[in-house]
């Protein structure tokens, strides 16, 4: 967040644009000192904020075999990730997966360059306030020793319809997929098994009638892990309920050279709220060597949804540039954190912020009466 912050501050520099922030202290740390995953009022002020960056919360419990949790059983971090996800209705999780020119992935801690960039290019929308973990479920154990638990599956209409629109428009909007340029939607599901599955992609083939210019499918998850990393090539933007996205979007974020890359948002009709989707990597803590760049691309995504809003185009095309100073750097192959280069000549994460910065000084400035 430190180095978002820093980004943010030369975007200002650079377009006159003056943000106001409001910093509210909150994850697993902090539950660890104050007793609450939030400081007091932080929910609110989220609210009543124009867009939200999270950075990355929570901490493994000691024995390293699941997390810090709560009184209530949540996950210390819970409340500025999840709670804000469904008190601000942000439904759609917005997971771009891009592999930059240049970019590698690390396989058995070496760097390797396998994938070609112009091949990866989709979009997942995954449906982010109900589903598996809409809560809604428990453990019964009768004489205090757990005998019982469930986990309920919600899906609504209205859930899946404005998730799957949300899809839609993104394909209209996009240049199609990189293999054959068709506008397409795939829709991943397992239909074959599961009740909430099949009412799912009944609801797909209702939104698909509006929009006849997209192609859709329908694939099952456990093959499309698997055709997900034969054919990346084949997908432009992929639609899903909440476990699934939850974990093909971690899948998928190999392909664009790992968790230092994958930002998310997470969008409503209203509020929302922009996060690195890595989690917060405590082995990494104080040693200034995590990959800033989802952090920053994170920002990128949230001037762009901002500017949109605001119907501001120099702020729009400040998120843009953010994303093309990241790329720039990729492409130099210079100046790259361990998880880019590997171990050895591998740069610190401030000396990525600072070329990054360096590469965003020198954009031009987008005239903020022309289109951008
Ligand atoms: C994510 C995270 C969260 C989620 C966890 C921490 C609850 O894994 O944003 O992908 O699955 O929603
Ligand atoms: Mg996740």
């Amino acid at each position: 967040m430190d180095q978002a912050l820093r980004l943010l501050g030369l975007v200002s520099e650079r377009s006159g644009c003056v943000f106001e922030i409001d910093t509210i202290q909150c994850g697993a740390q902090h539950y660890l000192e104050h007793g609450d995953d939030i400081e007091a009022g932080g929910l609110a002020r989220c609210k009543a904020a124009d867009v939200i960056l999270l950075g990355a919360v929570g901490l493994p419990s000691a024995d390293g075999r699941s997390q810090i949790t709560m009184p209530d059983g949540k996950m210390a971090g819970w409340s500025p990730l999840v709670r804000n996800r469904v008190n601000l209705d942000l439904y759609a999780n917005i997971r771009p997966v891009k592999l930059f020119d240049g970019g590698a992935i690390r396989i058995s801690g070496e760097v390797r360059h396998v994938w070609d960039p112009d091949k990866v290019d989709m979009v997942f929308f995954r449906e982010n306030t109900e589903g598996l973990y809409a809560g809604s479920g428990g453990i019964l154990a009768p004489g205090g020793i757990p005998q019982v638990a469930t986990d309920t599956r919600v899906l609504t209409r209205n859930g899946s319809e404005r998730i799957l629109r949300r899809a839609f428009d993104a394909a209209r909007d996009r240049r199609g997929a990189p293999a054959d340029g068709k506008k397409r939607v795939t829709c991943v599901v397992k239909n074959n098994v599961l009740y909430g599955c099949k009412f799912f992609t009944g609801i797909l083939d209702e939104v698909a009638e509006r929009y006849p210019d997209v192609e859709y499918e329908v694939v099952l998850v456990d093959a499309f892990c698997q055709w997900l990393l034969r054919q990346p090539e084949h997908y432009d933007v992929v639609v899903t309920t909440n476990m699934f996205g939850d974990i093909v979007t971690e899948l998928a974020a190999v392909l664009q050279g790992g968790m230092g890359m994958a930002s998310g948002g997470n969008v409503g009709d209203r509020h929302a709220m922009f996060e690195p989707i890595h989690g917060s990597a405590p082995k990494l803590a104080g040693k200034n060597q995590a990959n800033p760049m989802a952090m920053m691309l994170a920002t990128s995504e949230a001037l762009k949804w901002l500017g949109t809003q605001k119907n501001d185009l120099l702020l729009y095309a400040e998120g843009s540039n953010i994303e093309s100073a990241v790329r720039a750097l990729i492409k130099s192959g210079e100046c790259l954190t361990y998880d880019l280069k590997g171990v050895s000549g591998a740069a610190s994460m401030g000396e990525v912020t600072e070329a990054i910065l360096q590469e965003l000084a020198n954009m031009p400035l987008a005239s903020p009466t022309v289109p951008a």
